[in-house]
């Protein structure tokens, strides 16, 4: 048997956010094993602060919002007004959450709340740009997470180099202490040091 053979019990959006994926043509869901590593992550921190950069269809975003506690709230950012909509339609009676439809790097820019418990950076900023700025904004024992770090399809011509880079980078970075699993669509884990 493979662990991942069992069934991770998903949440209620699942199965119609897969539908949504298929109609949609949208190939870029984060898959079931991320969202219920997610769900988990999340579920250790009541009354947490969490961040997702690039709430693409909703796949990841309702694998966190189930494993949330009441108290705790996110904000999710997505620059595709499409997309928005849709989640919008899904999750718009949770006041856990915030739907934000902009650009991630000038989110990022503008941001000056509270530092964040998780951040789930699932698009371009946060991730292969504008790297130090996110992490500046994860709370001591805060996890930064990302996935989508082994080779994937629907990569770009040169995006290897950039992957391995940036996996390079946060694997060395003196203020966090990363893991790698190749599992998944490949997934790292790093935990903001509280004695850099
Ligand atoms: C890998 S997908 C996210 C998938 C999402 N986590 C899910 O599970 O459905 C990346 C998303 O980032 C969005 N995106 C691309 N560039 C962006 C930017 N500069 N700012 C915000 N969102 C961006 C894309 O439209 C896409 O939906």
């Amino acid at each position: 048997m493979k662990l991942q053979d069992l069934n991770s019990n998903p949440p209620p959006a699942w199965d119609q956010i897969m539908v949504k994926c298929q109609e949609m043509g949208f190939d870029m869901a984060s898959d079931e094993e991320a969202g219920s590593l997610l769900r988990a992550l999340v579920a250790s921190k009541p009354g947490g602060h969490f961040l997702e950069l690039g709430t693409g269809i909703g796949a990841s975003l309702c694998w966190m919002l189930q494993g949330m506690d009441h108290e705790s709230d996110i904000i999710s950012v997505e620059n595709d007004a499409q997309l928005v909509g849709f989640v919008h339609s899904l999750f718009e009676k949770d006041p856990r959450l915030t739907l934000i439809c902009e650009d991630g790097e000038k989110w990022l820019e503008s941001y000056s709340g509270a530092p964040f418990d998780l951040i789930f950076a699932d698009t371009w900023p946060g991730k292969y740009f504008c790297l130090e700025e996110t992490l500046e904004l994860l709370k001591p024992g805060g996890f930064y997470v990302i996935d989508d770090m082994l080779p994937q399809s629907n990569w770009p011509d040169g995006h290897q180099e950039k992957a391995t880079q940036l996996v390079k980078l946060l694997n060395g970075h003196d203020q966090l202490f990363a893991t790698k699993l190749d599992w998944s669509t490949g997934v790292m884990i790093s935990t903001k040091k509280f004695i850099p």
